[in-house]
């Protein structure tokens, strides 16, 4: 008979873990930014720039390639998952999707997009400021959906995943001489820094509270830059430098907007940069084999429509390779990155 009994206080404490599982501290979570967290919105737009063919996400559910740069998830998506919310955040332009599972997580971002207007021009996607545009759409249909109330509830407790920059330096200053003739790369550096100051009032102003916003990677490990490199396919160091620079610009502009907007968590994922920097040197460390090119194709240059699955030279085992094309991680990659800032997430966010 004894073993039957079952003490009050355990029951207690499963319905209290019931409650914390089910009465999520982060209801929901809502992505903007560029190819690092797209998640299939240039499907719909008239860009070369898309990813929604194979062998883009042959690792990802159902081997179904959705627009991710990547061959399975990206990081979204695996942050979603660690904060108990669905495995992968849905794009807002996707059809297939519906405001009943955007009500969870919702993704605005735009491969090839920058925080400079002029970035997105350059292969015609979707600028920032309509990436706005579509999340106040969205509020109001999530309002419709749930009630007001239970609206703002969620858009004020969802966790807001900012990352963009490096087109807006790589595809645009580096590219073409619009930006080149009016900035140094030090101004053009603040300048870029102001318009994300900018843009993190602004959805601050729409109700925003909890935001991660993610700096430049190692933009000169990116394959693509490396083999424009003449000498010996090294890293372009000087892209790495103008990184850290920006990010450390971004740092203090965290630091500011924290001080001045009142109930705002502001982080900065200083360690995301860190993080690829070590995999892209020490890859075997990682369980990598490749870091200097690319699985897809000749891993040196090609991306979007130039990664094919016509091409015969693609690697089998993208667990093997850092990069997937020449400008993005494989899925393996992403977890990694995610892995490294989590901890810091969950903490600062998840109350
Ligand atoms: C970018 O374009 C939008 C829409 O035309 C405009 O409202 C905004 O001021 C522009 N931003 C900058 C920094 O020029």
């Amino acid at each position: 008979m004894a073993s039957l009994y079952i003490p009050v206080w355990v029951l207690l404490t499963q319905i209290l873990m019931h409650f914390a599982k089910t009465g999520a501290k982060v209801p929901a979570i809502i992505v903007f930014g560029d190819s690092s967290v797209d998640a299939g919105n240039n499907n719909v737009i008239s860009t070369l720039l898309k990813s929604n063919f194979q062998p883009y996400g042959r690792d990802f559910f159902g081997g179904r390639p959705t627009g991710r740069f990547s061959n399975g998830r990206i990081p979204p998506d695996f942050i979603s998952e660690a904060f108990g919310l669905k495995p992968s955040v849905p794009a807002y332009l996707d059809s297939m999707y519906s405001i009943s599972d955007f009500a969870t997580g919702v993704c605005f971002a735009s491969a090839g997009t920058g925080y400079d207007n002029a970035t997105s021009d350059v292969l015609n996607v979707i600028p920032l400021w309509q990436e706005v545009e579509y999340y106040k759409e969205y509020q109001n249909k999530l309002r419709a959906y749930l009630g007001r109330r239970k609206a703002n509830r969620v858009l004020s407790g969802a966790l807001y995943l900012v990352s963009l920059g490096t087109n807006d330096f790589l595809e645009n200053y580096y590219i073409f001489p619009q930006r080149q003739s009016q900035f140094t790369v030090e101004q053009y550096q603040d300048f870029i820094v102001g318009l994300s100051g900018n843009f993190l009032r602004e959805i601050y102003s729409l109700g925003a509270r909890k935001i991660s916003l993610t700096g430049l990677p190692p933009m000169g490990c990116l394959p693509l830059e490396r083999s424009t490199n003449l000498f010996g396919h090294e890293c372009v160091e000087d892209y790495n430098k103008v990184a850290l620079e920006f990010n450390g610009k971004l740092k203090g502009l965290v630091k500011k907007l924290n001080e001045d907007l009142p109930r705002l968590k502001l982080v900065f994922t200083e360690s995301a940069y860190d993080a690829i920097y070590q995999i892209i040197k020490k890859p075997t460390s990682y369980g990598f084999d490749v870091a200097r090119v690319a699985c897809c194709s000749t891993g040196t240059f090609e991306m979007s429509y130039l990664c094919s699955k016509i091409n015969p030279l693609t690697c089998t085992d993208a667990n093997k390779y850092v990069f997937w094309d020449a400008f993005h991680p494989t899925e393996r990659t992403n977890k990694i990155i995610v892995d490294n800032i989590i901890g810091l997430l969950l903490k600062e966010f998840n109350n």
